[in-house]
């Protein structure tokens, strides 16, 4: 076993490298995590390209899924493709020290690893582990993360609710969570609690753990607003925090705006919310630069140009809204350890 003291020393060597790791949870599956991962990762590898196409500095971003539905390779277009290995190359990393391989330019400014099956097996390994070495194996993926953090603008870590190891796995190498709400019942509240709980239980490996944001998805808006069924999950959640003595600011205003098949769409052709919304407006271009075929739903018709760029600038104002916070949390995570 890991003397608690010597455990200590090293998660005060590792935090400060972790700053620009994200997680996406919530204890409740269907919640969003994916879409929501992949699209804050591709909006935020957009921004490094900006900055990178004017000149300044700019570093990929990295998604790393937990999960072993491996949804991320859908909405990545990575599932079934040459590097599609189901999750077997990152499981090793994690648990017999293989070579840890990213995906690099799935998109512009955006690497990946790669989830699957093979995930499964993550769950029992990280238990295993667990009954031996104590806490110690929860602090294998941000040892990992902290020797390539550097190489990267931001992670976001995308992962699952079914399993108390790998959620401790994910927890102990993020800094921020974002946690996305789809649903209205009593599951995601349950949901909610589960990670409020968690959030204060590993302390221990992970000090400065905390919810950055929690933000809605899949309701609707009417004139740009939400509507009376939002509000009242609104203040349920609200009330859970206070309980639960947090913030509750911590939910953001703003939501992304329901629009089922659109996100359909996105997953089945692997293009983020702002890639749809080029494309739909025959503003993505091929690689010989031609703009790419305009996407279409299944039943054949074509997406609409406008109702695309809505949904895409809900998700530029959701990563906003996101980073502001996250990086005020930043500053005051440097001026308690200054
Ligand atoms: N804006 C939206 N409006 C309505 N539905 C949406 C929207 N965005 C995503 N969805 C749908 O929500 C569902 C769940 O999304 P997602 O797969 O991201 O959740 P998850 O939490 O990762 O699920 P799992 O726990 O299975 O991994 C998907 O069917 C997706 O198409
Ligand atoms: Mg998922």
């Amino acid at each position: 076993m890991t003397p608690p003291d010597r455990l200590q020393d090293l998660v005060a060597q590792l935090r400060p490298r972790l700053r620009n790791v994200l997680g996406v949870t919530i204890g409740k599956g269907g919640e969003g995590k994916t879409t929501t991962g992949v699209t804050l990762s591709h909006m935020l590898s957009q921004e490094q390209q900006n900055l990178a196409e004017q000149g300044h500095e700019a570093k990929p971003v990295l998604y790393i899924e937990l999960d072993s539905n491996g949804n991320g390779r859908l909405d990545l277009k990575v599932l079934g493709g040459e590097f599609d290995d189901e999750g077997h190359s990152f499981v090793g990393a994690v648990t017999e020290d293989k070579d840890f391989t990213v995906v690099r330019n799935v998109k512009p400014y955006l690497d990946m690893t790669v989830a699957g099956p093979a995930n499964s097996g993550l769950a029992a390994e990280i238990s295993r582990l667990a009954s031996k070495y104590a806490q110690a194996p929860y602090l294998m993926l941000a040892m990992l993360l902290a020797q390539i953090s550097h190489h990267y603008a931001w992670i976001v870590v995308d992962f699952s609710p079914g399993d108390v190891s790998v959620q401790r796995l994910g927890l102990a190498a993020v800094t921020h969570l974002v946690t996305p709400i789809k649903n209205a019942d009593d599951g995601m509240l349950g949901g909610l609690q589960t990670i409020a709980n968690l959030v204060a239980e590993v302390r221990l490996i992970n000090p400065e753990l905390g919810i950055a944001a929690i933000g809605f998805l899949g309701f609707k808006k009417i004139d740009g607003k939400a509507t009376g069924e939002l509000d009242i999950v609104r203040e349920k959640i609200e009330l859970l925090l206070e309980r639960a003595g947090l913030d509750p600011n911590l939910v953001m205003q703003d939501h992304i705006r329901e629009a089922p098949k659109l996100a359909t769409v996105s997953r089945n052709n692997g293009m983020p919310a702002r890639e749809l919304a080029l494309a739909a407006n025959e503003m993505l271009l091929d690689e010989s630069g031609n703009p790419v075929p305009r996407p279409r739903y299944d039943n054949g018709r074509l997406v609409e140009p406008d109702k695309a760029l809505n949904l895409s600038e809900d998700w530029t104002k959701f990563t906003g809204d996101v980073i502001d916070r996250v990086m005020s949390r930043n500053n005051e995570l440097e001026g308690a350890a200054a």
